[in-house]
């Protein structure tokens, strides 16, 4: 599947990846735009807003419960496994929209959750914020100081943690090869990171069993979901 770009990717000198939804399905967790987007009978897009949650704080908690738990059940796939093990050979910078921790449980070290996670929460006024260990008595849950909590993740309309993004395009913008797997590329500014390495002189490789809007501007675009191509792209290095 790499053959193309294989002598590009042997002389990478730093490998950086941007991850949609798609490289955790084949880990069973939903994506947002596939079939499976919808969750019960609304909408997974009109529930991750700010005016979703003042509007029925209980109801959105209960569906980053119903992820959360899901999440946790869930398993790294050999996608997010070959990422992983790929910083054998290469530097590798992890820049996901994904809130669900799988790369780091696959045990990639070098992550930017760009919007958020679901493991994490914070009050919607003081500056509380931690870990969720356990579940909650009560949804919504609230913090010391008497407000709601809410999950530490990015809404739409929201605006990314700046200190995670400007790291993220900082990686985008001096690396030589970038991957871009399992995502739509429908949401700024993540969708804007390609550009940013194709700027650098990159080539900028996509893996997705779906075209999108950027496929045809792509130096590679692989028609596979993530668990089959990128233990495929690990043999590039392997020979
Ligand atoms: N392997 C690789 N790609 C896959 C697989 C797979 N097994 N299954 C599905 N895909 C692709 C789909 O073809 C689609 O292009 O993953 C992509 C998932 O797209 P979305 O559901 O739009 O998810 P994502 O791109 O991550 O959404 C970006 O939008 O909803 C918000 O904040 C949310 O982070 C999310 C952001």
């Amino acid at each position: 599947m790499f053959g193309p770009v294989a002598d590009r990717l042997r002389q990478a000198e730093k490998i950086v990846f941007v991850t949609g939804a798609g490289i955790s399905q084949e880990s069973g967790i939903p994506t947002f735009r596939g079939k499976d987007g919808f969750w019960r009978k609304y909408d997974a897009m009109k529930l991750a807003t700010i005016d979703a949650f003042y509007e029925n704080p209980k109801l959105v908690w209960e569906w980053y419960e119903e992820r959360r738990t899901n999440i946790l059940a869930a398993k790294p796939n050999p996608g997010h496994l070959a990422m992983a093990e790929l910083e054998k050979y290469r530097p590798v910078h992890v820049l996901t929209q994904n809130i669900d921790g799988m790369h780091q449980r696959a045990g990639s070290t070098k992550v930017y959750e760009l919007h958020g996670s679901i493991i994490t929460i914070k009050c919607t006024v003081c500056d509380f914020k931690d870990i969720i260990v356990t579940g909650f008595s009560e949804l919504p849950p609230i913090c010391k100081c008497g407000n709601i909590l809410r999950p530490d993740v990015v809404w739409f309309g929201e605006s990314l943690p700046q200190d995670v993004w400007h790291a993220a395009m900082q990686q985008a913008s001096s690396c030589d090869v970038m991957i871009v797997v399992g995502t739509s590329l429908a949401v700024s500014p993540a969708n804007l990171l390609p550009a940013y390495a194709r700027q650098n002189g990159a080539i900028v490789i996509e893996v997705n069993p779906e075209e999108t809007p950027m496929s045809t501007s792509m130096s590679l675009s692989i028609r596979s979901s993530a668990a089959k191509a990128l233990p495929d792209l690990l043999t590039v290095f392997q020979r």
